[in-house]
């Protein structure tokens, strides 16, 4: 890569090597035959998978509400794991999977799919029917991603919920999604420490009439509870004659609903996004070919965790679906050293590394000794997701991790968008700390809050113009809600990212960070409501308010202000007591970097916290309107 001053501006340009190898060439002109003619270039992508019986129409938009592939029947589980079994690929490596403790565990595709199969009939024997939702809420094992194949394999819904969430959190979803089996483990390990998984599940599902059945992978070996009658230990069902290694895929239309992710929004309740199986395995499919180069020989590391988005289509179904090797990692980035990362790298020869922000940061702080101890020879390309690259990070990446021959494909997307959306390809010269340009079939712009496009490098609302098949559905259960988060905060029958941005005079995007109540910490998405629901419901908290404060690592981190209820006065001990109580409630990510009791918080005169006036005061901005404050 050679780089190069256009007009004035830091430009990383691909190598010939790049180039003559990529997958696809000459973007400016496939993109615009892609916005002319979406339906076309979707449908040439889709025949690239198996389907039962071809869809009859490629799009159905009936605004806000889309079908993709309509009448078309697949199953996103013939596409990862059968259709390789024909193939040389049913003796490929599908997953390598290293433990923290160093352990590893390799499944070819043939002995994935004879987990799946066997694992799927387990669920069938505990009653789980097409459309019946499961959820998995389990440490970064194989056996999370044979759950949810097996779950996908015979119609049924997937919610997976994060491993670092906590009772709240499992409880809130298992309920919304009405789970009749959860699926867990009897811990995880992170950083050397023991995540009580199971004691989490017993909390949550004992408020869960729903759950019927509990399947426990036995990861740790400890003590642990099981409810007779309710609890089955995952070996124990694995070994039993209805765990038969035949199980046939099930024929599922395209507009079928994969899975519900739980994501926050600017309510307490977190949202279902609903992703169908056609549009979504296309999408996801097509972006992960193009933007990640896949080659067959290739092994790729998403370091994210499947309870994300990142996982469910980087880890899991997009990689099968090109036949790549996926490696997954278990543990903590700097479990026992901070060269865990690079030492994978080097074992296993990864090829290309998809990771986050806050990973990078967080270890660029460790020093260049630490990953030059290792051979990182093999990347050939790396990429970013979850949170704006700031450009000194950006530098570090290209120079100490990629040895300024690996572009960085900064992926802008989100839970809701299925995959990529606004990303470089790996001819695109890149600009740190933009993710470039719109994929192919996506329209996108930056408007005001009248949907008027803002001049070049005027910040303003990212917003999709069109519809696309990786777009989410719905929201779970509420059909309204998802019209008016996401199709009616800005005039013009738009998709509203939530995000601002601006766009440079070259059509480049460079993404601001959230315009709501959401904080992105480390990447993770957590809402305002849920951060304060979890304060309030400490006997000492009568109100709270959260904000997002810029920090060096996480990017962001939580600041929360709180007001205690008479007879409880402020300390340090306090302080720590309210921090671990949001970690117990929701989850460690969530625990508030700092907290300052107040008397009393600004609010409008209709009562609403003003958040925004807050985080003015807090970081020393202009405060803006406040002629809504209450006196
Ligand atoms: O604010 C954007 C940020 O992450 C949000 C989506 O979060 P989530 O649904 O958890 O999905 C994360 C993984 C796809 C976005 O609204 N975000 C994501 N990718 C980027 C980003 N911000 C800047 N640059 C990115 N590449």
């Amino acid at each position: 890569m050679t780089v190069s001053d256009n007009k004035n501006k830091d430009v990383y340009n691909p190598s010939k090597g790049i180039l003559d190898k990529a997958n696809i060439r000459g973007y400016e002109k496939l993109y615009q035959q892609s916005i002319k003619n979406p339906e076309a270039f979707w449908a040439g992508i889709a025949k690239e998978l198996n389907w039962y019986k071809p869809w009859k129409k490629v799009l159905e938009w009936k605004y806000p509400f889309a079908k993709w592939f309509v009448d078309g029947k697949t199953n996103i589980v013939a596409n990862a794991v059968d259709r390789h079994l024909t193939t040389f690929r049913r003796n490929k490596i599908a997953i390598i999977w290293e433990g923290e403790n160093n352990e590893t565990k390799t499944l070819s595709y043939y002995a994935l799919n004879r987990e799946v199969s066997k694992f799927a009939n387990v669920l069938k024997a505990a009653g789980i029917k097409k459309g019946d939702r499961v959820t998995i809420y389990m440490p970064r094992i194989p056996e999370q991603v044979i759950a949810m194949l097996a779950t996908a394999k015979i119609g049924a819904i997937h919610s997976v919920v994060y491993g670092g969430f906590s009772v709240e959190a499992l409880h809130a979803r298992i309920i919304d999604s009405a789970s009749k089996v959860v699926i867990t483990a009897d811990g995880g390990y992170m950083n050397n420490k023991i995540v009580q998984l199971k004691s989490i599940t017993d909390e949550a599902v004992k408020r869960s009439p729903s759950v019927e059945t509990v399947i426990v992978v036995k990861r740790i070996g400890h003590d642990i509870n099981m409810e007779s009658g309710r609890d089955y230990w995952y070996h124990d069902l694995m070994n039993l004659p209805i765990a038969s290694p035949k199980c046939e895929t099930e024929v599922m239309d395209a507009e079928d609903p994969l899975y519900i992710l739980y994501t926050s929004g600017t309510t307490g309740a977190p949202k279902g996004v609903v992703h169908t199986i056609g549009g979504y395995m296309t999408y996801i499919y097509a972006t992960m070919k193009y933007v990640f180069d896949i080659k067959e020989e290739d092994r790729w590391w998403c370091t994210a965790d499947p309870g994300w988005v990142t996982g469910h289509s980087y880890i899991v179904y997009a990689p099968l679906m090109l036949g790549t090797t996926s490696i997954m990692y278990e543990g903590s980035p700097t479990y026992p050293y901070p060269d865990r990362w690079w030492s994978i790298v080097e074992k296993y020869g990864v090829n290309v590394l998809y990771t986050t922000p806050t990973g990078i940061r967080s270890l660029m702080r460790f020093g260049e000794l630490w990953v030059n101890r290792r051979d990182l020879s093999s990347l050939r390309l790396l990429g970013t997701v979850g949170e704006p690259i700031n450009p000194e990070a950006w530098r570090w990446y290209y120079r100490v991790i990629g040895k300024e021959k690996c572009p960085i494909m900064d992926t802008w997307w989100q839970t809701e968008t299925g995959g990529f959306m606004i990303t470089p390809l790996p001819e695109t010269p890149l600009r740190p700390g933009s993710a470039a340009k719109p994929f192919f079939g996506i329209v996108a712009d930056v408007v005001d809050e009248k949907g008027r496009p803002v001049s070049p490098n005027m910040e303003g609302s990212l917003i999709i113009k069109k519809p696309w098949p990786g777009m989410l559905r719905t929201i779970y259960r509420d059909p309204e809600r998802y019209k008016k988060v996401y199709w009616e905060k800005i005039p013009g029958n738009v998709y509203t990212t939530g995000d601002s941005a601006k766009k440079d005079e070259d059509g480049y995007i460079w993404i601001i960070g959230r315009q709501d109540d959401v904080i992105k910490v480390s990447g993770y998405r957590l809402g305002t409501a849920e951060i304060e629901s979890a304060l309030v419901s400490h006997p000492a908290v009568a109100e709270a308010a959260a904000i997002g404060k810029p920090h060096e690592i996480k990017g962001t981190a939580i600041k929360v202000f709180v007001v205690l209820r008479t007879g409880f006065s402020a300390s340090d001990d306090l302080m720590d007591e309210l921090r671990s109580h949001v970690a117990k409630e929701l989850g460690p990510i969530a625990k508030p970097e700092e907290i300052q009791f107040v008397d009393s918080l600004p609010k409008t005169r209709s009562g609403k916290i003003m958040r925004r006036l807050l985080k003015a005061r807090e970081l020393g901005m202009p405060e803006g309107d406040i002629s809504t404050l209450e006196e």
